[in-house]
Protein backbone atom coordinates (compact mmCIF):
# COMPACT_ATOMS: atom_id res chain seq x y z
CA UNK A 1 0.00 0.00 0.00
CA UNK A 2 1.42 3.28 -0.67
CA UNK A 3 1.47 6.06 1.98
CA UNK A 4 0.84 9.66 1.86
CA UNK A 5 2.17 12.33 3.98
CA UNK A 6 0.12 14.95 5.92
CA UNK A 7 2.15 18.22 6.15
CA UNK A 8 1.01 20.82 8.35
CA UNK A 9 2.68 24.25 6.84
CA UNK A 10 3.77 27.62 7.85
CA UNK A 11 6.75 26.59 10.25
CA UNK A 12 10.06 27.90 9.38
CA UNK A 13 12.17 25.39 9.07
CA UNK A 14 15.09 25.45 11.14
CA UNK A 15 18.80 23.51 12.11
CA UNK A 16 21.30 21.22 9.99
CA UNK A 17 21.22 18.01 8.08
CA UNK A 18 23.53 16.15 6.13
CA UNK A 19 23.21 15.14 2.60
CA UNK A 20 22.89 12.00 1.35
CA UNK A 21 25.11 10.20 -1.54
CA UNK A 22 23.83 11.29 -4.69
CA UNK A 23 21.13 8.62 -6.15
CA UNK A 24 22.08 9.58 -9.87
CA UNK A 25 25.95 8.60 -8.79
CA UNK A 26 25.58 5.54 -7.09
CA UNK A 27 23.36 4.11 -10.02
CA UNK A 28 25.68 4.40 -13.10
CA UNK A 29 28.58 2.83 -10.84
CA UNK A 30 26.67 -0.03 -9.16
CA UNK A 31 26.24 -0.95 -13.21
CA UNK A 32 29.62 -0.53 -13.72
CA UNK A 33 30.28 -2.98 -11.08
CA UNK A 34 29.25 -6.00 -13.70
CA UNK A 35 32.63 -4.97 -15.58
CA UNK A 36 34.29 -6.81 -13.10
CA UNK A 37 35.51 -10.21 -14.16
CA UNK A 38 35.60 -11.94 -10.86
CA UNK A 39 36.00 -9.06 -8.37
CA UNK A 40 34.27 -6.84 -6.19
CA UNK A 41 33.36 -3.02 -5.88
CA UNK A 42 33.07 -1.40 -2.43
CA UNK A 43 30.96 1.45 -2.05
CA UNK A 44 30.55 3.55 0.42
CA UNK A 45 27.87 6.43 0.58
CA UNK A 46 25.08 4.21 -0.94
CA UNK A 47 22.06 6.50 -0.37
CA UNK A 48 19.24 3.96 0.94
CA UNK A 49 16.49 4.31 -1.59
CA UNK A 50 13.90 2.73 -3.78
CA UNK A 51 15.95 2.96 -6.69
CA UNK A 52 19.05 2.08 -5.44
CA UNK A 53 17.53 -1.10 -4.45
CA UNK A 54 15.65 -1.99 -7.64
CA UNK A 55 19.31 -1.78 -9.14
CA UNK A 56 21.10 -3.79 -6.42
CA UNK A 57 17.88 -6.46 -7.75
CA UNK A 58 18.52 -6.13 -11.06
CA UNK A 59 22.42 -6.53 -10.51
CA UNK A 60 21.43 -9.80 -8.34
CA UNK A 61 19.22 -10.91 -11.53
CA UNK A 62 22.52 -10.96 -13.26
CA UNK A 63 24.64 -13.11 -11.48
CA UNK A 64 26.25 -11.07 -8.83
CA UNK A 65 25.94 -10.77 -5.17
CA UNK A 66 24.92 -7.66 -3.62
CA UNK A 67 25.81 -7.26 -0.08
CA UNK A 68 25.31 -4.41 2.27
CA UNK A 69 27.38 -3.42 4.96
CA UNK A 70 28.14 -0.63 7.50
CA UNK A 71 28.63 2.67 5.04
CA UNK A 72 27.49 1.22 1.96
CA UNK A 73 27.31 -1.65 -0.14
CA UNK A 74 29.91 -4.55 -1.80
CA UNK A 75 29.08 -5.71 -5.16
CA UNK A 76 31.10 -8.68 -6.22
CA UNK A 77 30.87 -9.82 -9.44
CA UNK A 78 31.68 -13.40 -10.69
CA UNK A 79 33.42 -14.55 -14.09
CA UNK A 80 29.81 -15.49 -15.50
CA UNK A 81 27.25 -13.33 -15.86
CA UNK A 82 23.94 -13.41 -17.38
CA UNK A 83 23.21 -11.15 -20.49
CA UNK A 84 19.65 -11.31 -20.36
CA UNK A 85 17.85 -8.64 -18.31
CA UNK A 86 14.36 -9.65 -16.29
CA UNK A 87 12.03 -7.33 -18.26
CA UNK A 88 10.03 -6.51 -14.70
CA UNK A 89 12.62 -5.18 -13.24
CA UNK A 90 14.22 -2.91 -16.06
CA UNK A 91 10.23 -1.68 -16.50
CA UNK A 92 10.69 -0.54 -13.14
CA UNK A 93 13.38 2.08 -13.75
CA UNK A 94 14.47 3.87 -16.90
CA UNK A 95 18.01 3.98 -15.20
CA UNK A 96 18.24 0.08 -15.76
CA UNK A 97 19.22 1.16 -19.16
CA UNK A 98 22.61 1.55 -17.94
CA UNK A 99 23.81 -2.18 -17.34
CA UNK A 100 23.41 -2.46 -21.25
CA UNK A 101 27.00 -0.72 -22.36
CA UNK A 102 28.58 -3.08 -19.27
CA UNK A 103 26.86 -6.29 -20.32
CA UNK A 104 27.42 -5.69 -24.13
CA UNK A 105 31.20 -5.14 -23.24
CA UNK A 106 31.49 -7.84 -20.68
CA UNK A 107 29.33 -10.45 -22.30
CA UNK A 108 29.19 -9.44 -26.11
CA UNK A 109 25.60 -9.90 -25.68
CA UNK A 110 22.56 -8.54 -24.08
CA UNK A 111 18.48 -8.57 -24.17
CA UNK A 112 16.33 -5.64 -22.92
CA UNK A 113 13.68 -4.32 -23.11
CA UNK A 114 12.93 -0.63 -24.20
CA UNK A 115 12.15 1.62 -20.99
CA UNK A 116 8.56 2.82 -21.42
CA UNK A 117 6.51 5.95 -21.57
CA UNK A 118 7.01 7.92 -18.60
CA UNK A 119 5.12 10.70 -16.76
CA UNK A 120 8.04 13.48 -17.66
CA UNK A 121 7.90 12.95 -21.87
CA UNK A 122 9.38 10.32 -23.77
CA UNK A 123 12.68 9.31 -22.76
CA UNK A 124 14.17 7.40 -25.93
CA UNK A 125 17.50 5.62 -26.03
CA UNK A 126 18.37 5.88 -29.23
CA UNK A 127 21.31 7.59 -28.48
CA UNK A 128 22.84 4.97 -26.35
CA UNK A 129 22.14 2.66 -29.38
CA UNK A 130 23.20 4.77 -31.93
CA UNK A 131 26.68 4.74 -29.85
CA UNK A 132 27.03 1.12 -29.10
CA UNK A 133 26.23 0.26 -33.57
CA UNK A 134 29.39 3.05 -33.94
CA UNK A 135 31.48 1.23 -31.93
CA UNK A 136 30.43 -2.65 -33.96
CA UNK A 137 27.77 -3.58 -31.74
CA UNK A 138 24.25 -5.48 -33.86
CA UNK A 139 21.12 -4.34 -32.81
CA UNK A 140 17.72 -5.35 -33.40
CA UNK A 141 14.36 -4.38 -31.92
CA UNK A 142 12.22 -7.38 -31.40
CA UNK A 143 9.25 -7.21 -29.83
CA UNK A 144 9.73 -3.83 -28.16
CA UNK A 145 13.33 -5.26 -26.63
CA UNK A 146 16.94 -4.33 -27.85
CA UNK A 147 18.78 -7.95 -28.95
CA UNK A 148 22.18 -5.99 -29.20
CA UNK A 149 25.50 -8.29 -29.61
CA UNK A 150 28.85 -8.05 -30.93
CA UNK A 151 32.17 -9.84 -31.42
CA UNK A 152 33.81 -7.12 -29.62
CA UNK A 153 33.48 -3.79 -29.22
CA UNK A 154 35.99 -1.47 -31.21
CA UNK A 155 37.22 2.00 -30.39
CA UNK A 156 35.43 4.69 -32.50
CA UNK A 157 34.65 8.27 -32.68
CA UNK A 158 31.12 9.04 -31.38
CA UNK A 159 29.40 12.61 -31.59
CA UNK A 160 26.33 12.93 -29.58
CA UNK A 161 23.66 15.00 -30.86
CA UNK A 162 22.37 15.69 -27.05
CA UNK A 163 24.26 15.65 -24.05
CA UNK A 164 22.50 12.89 -22.55
CA UNK A 165 23.46 11.67 -19.03
CA UNK A 166 22.92 8.01 -19.47
CA UNK A 167 24.33 7.48 -23.12
CA UNK A 168 27.24 9.35 -21.87
CA UNK A 169 27.51 7.08 -18.93
CA UNK A 170 26.53 3.67 -21.16
CA UNK A 171 29.20 4.65 -23.30
CA UNK A 172 32.04 5.23 -21.28
CA UNK A 173 30.98 2.11 -19.75
CA UNK A 174 30.93 -0.21 -23.06
CA UNK A 175 34.16 1.91 -24.09
CA UNK A 176 36.42 0.61 -21.27
CA UNK A 177 36.93 -2.99 -22.82
CA UNK A 178 36.77 -1.61 -26.77
CA UNK A 179 39.41 -2.53 -28.49
CA UNK A 180 41.54 1.16 -29.17
CA UNK A 181 40.09 4.52 -28.10
CA UNK A 182 36.61 5.97 -28.32
CA UNK A 183 36.54 9.66 -28.64
CA UNK A 184 32.99 10.33 -27.55
CA UNK A 185 32.06 13.82 -28.12
CA UNK A 186 29.29 16.55 -26.98
CA UNK A 187 28.69 14.21 -23.94
CA UNK A 188 27.48 15.41 -20.36
CA UNK A 189 29.40 16.82 -18.24
CA UNK A 190 27.19 16.05 -14.72
CA UNK A 191 29.08 15.82 -11.49
CA UNK A 192 27.72 12.68 -11.37
CA UNK A 193 29.75 11.16 -14.51
CA UNK A 194 32.90 12.51 -12.87
CA UNK A 195 32.29 10.43 -10.58
CA UNK A 196 31.55 7.63 -12.63
CA UNK A 197 34.63 8.23 -14.34
CA UNK A 198 37.04 8.91 -11.11
CA UNK A 199 35.86 5.02 -9.96
CA UNK A 200 36.52 3.65 -12.96
CA UNK A 201 39.69 4.85 -13.55
CA UNK A 202 40.45 3.74 -10.10
CA UNK A 203 39.97 0.14 -11.07
CA UNK A 204 42.43 0.64 -13.76
CA UNK A 205 40.07 2.14 -16.54
CA UNK A 206 42.21 4.69 -18.75
CA UNK A 207 39.80 7.73 -19.49
CA UNK A 208 40.45 11.42 -20.04
CA UNK A 209 37.93 13.81 -19.88
CA UNK A 210 38.92 17.56 -20.59
CA UNK A 211 36.15 19.70 -19.12
CA UNK A 212 34.83 20.65 -22.33
CA UNK A 213 32.49 17.28 -23.55
CA UNK A 214 35.44 15.41 -24.87
CA UNK A 215 36.15 12.11 -23.09
CA UNK A 216 39.11 9.75 -24.34
CA UNK A 217 38.62 6.07 -23.47
CA UNK A 218 41.58 3.63 -24.05
CA UNK A 219 40.46 -0.06 -23.87
CA UNK A 220 42.20 -1.74 -21.18
CA UNK A 221 41.87 -6.06 -20.46
CA UNK A 222 40.59 -6.01 -17.26
CA UNK A 223 39.36 -4.11 -14.46
CA UNK A 224 40.43 -4.74 -11.15
CA UNK A 225 38.68 -4.37 -7.67
CA UNK A 226 37.69 -1.06 -6.48
CA UNK A 227 36.89 0.75 -3.11
CA UNK A 228 35.11 4.27 -3.61
CA UNK A 229 32.75 6.80 -2.18
CA UNK A 230 30.03 8.14 -3.80
CA UNK A 231 29.77 11.81 -4.03
CA UNK A 232 27.01 13.67 -2.16
CA UNK A 233 23.69 14.32 -3.73
CA UNK A 234 23.42 18.25 -5.06
CA UNK A 235 19.42 17.83 -5.84
CA UNK A 236 18.67 16.34 -2.25
CA UNK A 237 20.78 19.11 -0.90
CA UNK A 238 19.26 21.78 -2.85
CA UNK A 239 15.53 20.25 -2.08
CA UNK A 240 15.97 20.94 1.60
CA UNK A 241 17.77 24.45 0.82
CA UNK A 242 14.68 25.33 -1.20
CA UNK A 243 12.60 23.90 1.53
CA UNK A 244 13.95 26.43 4.00
CA UNK A 245 13.97 29.08 1.84
CA UNK A 246 9.81 28.26 1.55
CA UNK A 247 9.31 28.53 4.93
CA UNK A 248 11.79 31.49 5.65
CA UNK A 249 13.48 29.67 7.83
CA UNK A 250 17.63 28.83 8.57
CA UNK A 251 18.67 25.61 7.50
CA UNK A 252 22.37 24.69 6.82
CA UNK A 253 22.84 21.38 4.92
CA UNK A 254 26.29 19.71 5.12
CA UNK A 255 28.37 17.68 3.35
CA UNK A 256 27.71 18.97 0.22
CA UNK A 257 30.26 20.37 -3.06
CA UNK A 258 29.13 23.94 -3.21
CA UNK A 259 30.76 24.55 -6.88
CA UNK A 260 27.86 21.41 -7.98
CA UNK A 261 25.24 23.92 -7.09
CA UNK A 262 26.08 26.89 -8.34
CA UNK A 263 23.08 27.40 -10.52
CA UNK A 264 21.04 27.41 -7.71
CA UNK A 265 23.11 28.84 -5.72
CA UNK A 266 23.30 31.90 -7.90
CA UNK A 267 19.46 32.19 -8.72
CA UNK A 268 18.55 32.59 -4.92
CA UNK A 269 21.01 35.02 -4.61
CA UNK A 270 19.15 36.57 -7.60
CA UNK A 271 15.73 36.40 -6.24
CA UNK A 272 17.30 37.71 -2.87
CA UNK A 273 17.69 34.95 -0.42
CA UNK A 274 20.72 35.44 1.87
CA UNK A 275 22.88 32.35 2.09
CA UNK A 276 26.56 31.16 3.99
CA UNK A 277 28.46 28.82 1.17
CA UNK A 278 31.38 27.28 2.83
CA UNK A 279 33.33 24.90 1.63
CA UNK A 280 31.48 21.42 1.73
CA UNK A 281 28.19 23.90 3.64
CA UNK A 282 25.41 25.66 2.36
CA UNK A 283 23.40 27.81 4.74
CA UNK A 284 20.13 29.83 4.05
CA UNK A 285 19.17 32.52 6.00
CA UNK A 286 15.50 33.83 6.60
CA UNK A 287 15.34 36.15 3.80
CA UNK A 288 11.53 37.05 3.69
CA UNK A 289 9.06 36.75 0.47
CA UNK A 290 12.04 36.76 -2.66
CA UNK A 291 11.26 38.08 -5.95
CA UNK A 292 10.46 36.36 -8.99
CA UNK A 293 13.54 35.00 -11.39
CA UNK A 294 13.21 33.28 -14.53
CA UNK A 295 15.27 30.40 -15.60
CA UNK A 296 15.65 27.76 -18.14
CA UNK A 297 16.66 24.18 -17.18
CA UNK A 298 19.74 22.87 -19.41
CA UNK A 299 22.44 20.29 -19.14
CA UNK A 300 25.00 20.72 -16.56
CA UNK A 301 26.14 23.51 -15.65
CA UNK A 302 23.23 24.63 -16.69
CA UNK A 303 19.87 24.85 -14.11
CA UNK A 304 19.39 20.83 -13.31
CA UNK A 305 15.62 20.04 -14.74
CA UNK A 306 15.44 17.85 -11.53
CA UNK A 307 15.50 21.09 -9.39
CA UNK A 308 12.27 22.67 -11.92
CA UNK A 309 9.58 21.23 -9.90
CA UNK A 310 10.96 22.18 -6.44
CA UNK A 311 12.12 25.79 -7.68
CA UNK A 312 8.94 26.06 -8.80
CA UNK A 313 7.15 25.98 -5.60
CA UNK A 314 9.58 28.22 -4.16
CA UNK A 315 8.71 31.39 -7.44
CA UNK A 316 4.70 30.01 -6.94
CA UNK A 317 4.95 32.28 -3.40
CA UNK A 318 7.54 34.87 -4.67
CA UNK A 319 6.84 38.83 -5.27
CA UNK A 320 6.63 39.36 -8.98
CA UNK A 321 6.47 37.08 -12.16
CA UNK A 322 8.42 34.18 -13.02
CA UNK A 323 9.47 31.95 -15.84
CA UNK A 324 10.40 28.79 -16.13
CA UNK A 325 11.38 27.55 -19.52
CA UNK A 326 12.09 23.41 -19.64
CA UNK A 327 14.70 22.76 -22.30
CA UNK A 328 15.25 18.93 -20.69
CA UNK A 329 12.62 17.18 -20.84
CA UNK A 330 9.60 17.43 -23.48
CA UNK A 331 6.95 17.43 -20.58
CA UNK A 332 8.02 18.00 -17.11
CA UNK A 333 5.33 20.16 -15.79
CA UNK A 334 2.51 17.52 -14.21
CA UNK A 335 3.23 19.39 -10.51
CA UNK A 336 1.49 22.75 -11.71
CA UNK A 337 -1.32 21.73 -11.94
CA UNK A 338 -1.21 20.31 -8.04
CA UNK A 339 0.80 23.49 -7.28
CA UNK A 340 -2.10 25.47 -8.69
CA UNK A 341 -4.55 23.63 -6.29
CA UNK A 342 -2.96 25.06 -3.55
CA UNK A 343 -3.58 28.74 -4.64
CA UNK A 344 -0.36 29.03 -7.11
CA UNK A 345 -1.31 30.89 -10.53
CA UNK A 346 1.03 29.21 -13.01
CA UNK A 347 0.06 29.17 -16.53
CA UNK A 348 1.63 26.35 -18.95
CA UNK A 349 2.50 27.63 -22.59
CA UNK A 350 4.35 25.22 -24.66
CA UNK A 351 8.03 24.47 -22.94
CA UNK A 352 7.81 27.04 -20.54
CA UNK A 353 5.29 27.90 -17.20
CA UNK A 354 4.45 31.67 -16.16
CA UNK A 355 4.05 32.01 -12.69
CA UNK A 356 2.41 35.10 -10.60
CA UNK A 357 3.38 35.17 -7.81
CA UNK A 358 1.26 34.85 -4.93
CA UNK A 359 1.41 35.75 -1.61
CA UNK A 360 1.09 32.72 0.65
CA UNK A 361 -0.21 28.94 -0.48
CA UNK A 362 -3.17 27.25 1.36
CA UNK A 363 -2.96 23.78 1.62
CA UNK A 364 -5.12 20.77 -0.17
CA UNK A 365 -4.38 17.56 -0.86
CA UNK A 366 -2.36 16.85 -3.73
CA UNK A 367 -0.78 14.14 -5.80
CA UNK A 368 2.93 13.37 -6.57
CA UNK A 369 3.44 12.52 -9.93
CA UNK A 370 6.73 11.89 -10.32
CA UNK A 371 9.86 11.93 -7.97
CA UNK A 372 11.14 15.53 -8.13
CA UNK A 373 7.17 16.72 -8.64
CA UNK A 374 6.71 14.99 -4.97
CA UNK A 375 9.68 17.02 -3.45
CA UNK A 376 7.84 20.11 -4.50
CA UNK A 377 4.68 19.64 -3.11
CA UNK A 378 6.25 18.79 -0.08
CA UNK A 379 7.79 21.65 -0.41
CA UNK A 380 4.93 23.69 -1.05
CA UNK A 381 2.86 22.06 1.91
CA UNK A 382 6.03 23.09 4.52
CA UNK A 383 5.40 26.71 3.27
CA UNK A 384 1.35 26.44 3.12
CA UNK A 385 -1.25 27.76 5.41
CA UNK A 386 -2.99 24.59 7.22
CA UNK A 387 -2.76 21.03 6.34
CA UNK A 388 -1.20 19.35 3.33
CA UNK A 389 -1.72 15.93 1.67
CA UNK A 390 0.69 14.58 -0.71
CA UNK A 391 -0.43 11.42 -1.83
CA UNK A 392 1.85 8.65 -4.36
CA UNK A 393 4.97 8.93 -1.84
CA UNK A 394 6.17 5.85 -3.44
CA UNK A 395 7.98 8.40 -5.54
CA UNK A 396 9.57 10.39 -3.14
CA UNK A 397 10.61 7.40 -1.82
CA UNK A 398 12.88 6.68 -5.19
CA UNK A 399 15.43 9.63 -4.47
CA UNK A 400 14.82 10.48 -1.05
CA UNK A 401 16.61 9.18 2.21
CA UNK A 402 14.83 9.46 5.21
CA UNK A 403 12.55 12.70 4.14
CA UNK A 404 10.34 12.68 7.25
CA UNK A 405 13.22 12.19 9.32
CA UNK A 406 15.35 14.95 7.99
CA UNK A 407 12.69 17.42 7.45
CA UNK A 408 11.15 16.53 11.16
CA UNK A 409 15.06 17.11 12.02
CA UNK A 410 14.50 20.65 11.29
CA UNK A 411 11.50 21.24 13.26
CA UNK A 412 8.79 20.10 10.12
CA UNK A 413 5.35 19.27 11.39
CA UNK A 414 5.27 15.67 8.87
CA UNK A 415 4.15 12.37 9.16
CA UNK A 416 4.16 9.73 6.99
CA UNK A 417 0.88 7.42 7.13
CA UNK A 418 -0.75 4.37 5.31
CA UNK A 419 -2.94 5.68 2.11
CA UNK A 420 -6.65 3.75 2.63
CA UNK A 421 -7.57 5.57 -0.53
CA UNK A 422 -4.64 5.20 -2.62
CA UNK A 423 -6.01 5.41 -5.67
CA UNK A 424 -4.63 2.69 -6.92
CA UNK A 425 -1.93 4.32 -9.30
CA UNK A 426 0.98 2.82 -8.35
CA UNK A 427 -0.57 -0.81 -8.83
CA UNK A 428 -2.37 -0.13 -12.12
CA UNK A 429 1.10 0.71 -12.86
CA UNK A 430 2.72 -2.21 -11.90
CA UNK A 431 0.18 -4.29 -13.93
CA UNK A 432 0.28 -1.81 -17.34
CA UNK A 433 4.38 -2.12 -16.65
CA UNK A 434 4.57 1.32 -17.16
CA UNK A 435 7.38 2.84 -14.88
CA UNK A 436 6.83 4.34 -11.72
CA UNK A 437 10.06 5.91 -11.76
CA UNK A 438 11.10 8.94 -13.96
CA UNK A 439 14.06 11.04 -13.12
C1 LIG B 1 19.46 11.53 -16.00
C2 LIG B 1 19.05 11.54 -14.56
C3 LIG B 1 17.75 12.30 -14.38
C4 LIG B 1 17.84 13.70 -14.99
C5 LIG B 1 18.35 13.62 -16.42
C6 LIG B 1 18.65 15.00 -17.00
C7 LIG B 1 19.96 9.47 -13.72
C8 LIG B 1 19.71 8.10 -13.20
N1 LIG B 1 18.90 10.18 -14.09
O1 LIG B 1 18.43 10.83 -16.72
O2 LIG B 1 17.48 12.41 -12.98
O3 LIG B 1 16.57 14.30 -14.99
O4 LIG B 1 19.58 12.87 -16.47
O5 LIG B 1 19.54 15.70 -16.22
O6 LIG B 1 21.09 9.93 -13.79
N2 LIG B 1 17.23 11.55 -24.84
C9 LIG B 1 17.01 11.15 -26.12
N3 LIG B 1 17.63 10.01 -26.56
C10 LIG B 1 18.47 9.30 -25.76
C11 LIG B 1 18.70 9.73 -24.45
C12 LIG B 1 18.07 10.88 -24.00
O7 LIG B 1 16.24 11.77 -26.87
O8 LIG B 1 19.00 8.27 -26.22
C13 LIG B 1 16.54 12.77 -24.33
C14 LIG B 1 15.56 12.43 -23.22
O9 LIG B 1 14.33 12.04 -23.74
C15 LIG B 1 15.49 13.73 -22.47
C16 LIG B 1 16.91 14.30 -22.60
O10 LIG B 1 17.49 13.62 -23.71
O11 LIG B 1 14.58 14.61 -23.07
C17 LIG B 1 17.77 14.11 -21.38
O12 LIG B 1 17.88 12.75 -21.08
P1 LIG B 1 19.17 12.12 -20.38
O13 LIG B 1 20.20 13.19 -20.18
O14 LIG B 1 19.56 10.92 -21.13
O15 LIG B 1 18.56 11.73 -18.98
P2 LIG B 1 18.69 10.36 -18.22
O16 LIG B 1 20.07 9.82 -18.33
O17 LIG B 1 17.55 9.48 -18.56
Amino acid sequence: MESKLKITGGVPLNGTIEAQGAKNAALPVMAAALLLKDGTLRLSRVPDLLDITTMADLLRSLGATVTYHEHGMDIAVPEQISWETPPDLVRKMRASSLVLGPLLARCGRVVMPLPGGCSIGSRPIDLHLKGLARMGASIELVHGSVHATTKGLKGSRIYLDFPSVGATENLIMAAVYAKGETVLENTAREPEILNLMEILRSMGASIEADGTGVVRVQGVQELHDGVSAIIPDRIEACTYILAGAATNGEVTVRGVVPAHIDSLLAKLEEAGASLTIGQDAVTIHPSGRLKGVSLKTLPYPGFPTDLQPQIMALLSMAEGASIIQESVFQSRFLHVSELNKMGAKIDIQGNSSIITGVGELAGADVAATDLRAGAALVIAGLAAKGNTCVRNTGHIRRGYENMVGKLRSLGATIEAVEDEGDDGDSERREKSGLPRHTS
